[in-house]
């Protein structure tokens, strides 16, 4: 209890459990790739995880938990970090003042929020009730997430709506990554500038790696 009193206590938590996350989005997006190979491939892996079920909910209930203390420490620090401004600002000059670093509340408020969106969307399927992978199955009788998921693309506005948390994503893990090394103690004047350039690499091939599914449905090259 002492150890979520203290200041660095809980931004260890914020550090570990931001990793956890970084895991899942780094292998959300392997096996997201998997679209690219066609409708067998992703209803097959969809299909997998769905059939795993002991493991499938120990993640999630692992991941709820990582999701809730990172939310609720990350406002509970920025509320006391803005209440003790001047004092935040001299103890971590470099990282925190710049663009990422001043608006992770908002981007992870951002991230939040959709959050709530895909999986109304994609898990829960109740956002376009008419392309639910559940309701909809393809020739072998597993759900049609590829379906699902090109004909969501299709739609401009859900598009825009991906691509622009995706840039919110881009931004937290930017000073996300950052931040994990300066509470570790694992920054200095030599490693600071490595640290800052793998964050900003790691978080642009995340970016990219991401919009390239909506990008490539939008324009057609992916067909459903
Ligand atoms: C273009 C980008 C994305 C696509 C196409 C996508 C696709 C999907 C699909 C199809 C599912 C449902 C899987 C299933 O139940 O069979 C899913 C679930 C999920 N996605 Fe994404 N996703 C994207 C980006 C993201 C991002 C950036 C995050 C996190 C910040 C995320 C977090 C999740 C979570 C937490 C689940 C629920 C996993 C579970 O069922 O336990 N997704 N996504």
């Amino acid at each position: 209890m002492h150890f979520l009193k203290s200041m660095v206590g809980r931004k260890i938590v914020m550090a570990v459990s931001g990793l956890m996350m970084v895991l899942f989005v780094v292998a959300h997006l392997l096996g997201n790739t998997s679209i690219f190979a066609g409708p067998n491939a992703i209803n097959a892996y969809a299909m997998k995880l769905h059939e795993l079920v002991p493991l499938l909910w120990s993640y999630r209930v692992v991941m709820i938990v990582m999701l809730s203390l990172h939310f609720f420490y990350g406002i509970q620090l920025t509320l006391e970090n803005n209440k003790a401004k001047p004092q935040a600002y001299t103890v971590k000059k470099s990282l925190s003042a710049t663009f990422a670093g001043k608006t992770m509340i908002w981007t992870g408020l951002i991230l939040g929020a959709f959050l709530v969106y895909h999986l109304l969307q994609f898990t829960f399927q109740v956002t376009n009730p008419e392309i639910s992978a559940d309701r909809n199955l393809d020739p072998l009788g597993r759900p049609d997430v590829f379906h699902m998921v090109v004909l969501t693309f299709q739609k401009t506005l859900i598009s825009l709506i991906y691509v622009a948390a995706m840039i919110a994503l881009a931004f937290h893990l930017t000073h996300g990554i950052q931040s994990f090394f300066q509470t570790l103690g694992l920054n200095n004047d030599r490693t600071l500038p490595v640290i800052i350039k793998s964050g900003t690499v790691a978080a642009v091939i995340v970016f990219l790696g991401f919009i390239a599914i909506p990008i490539i449905i939008f324009v057609g090259i992916l067909k459903g």
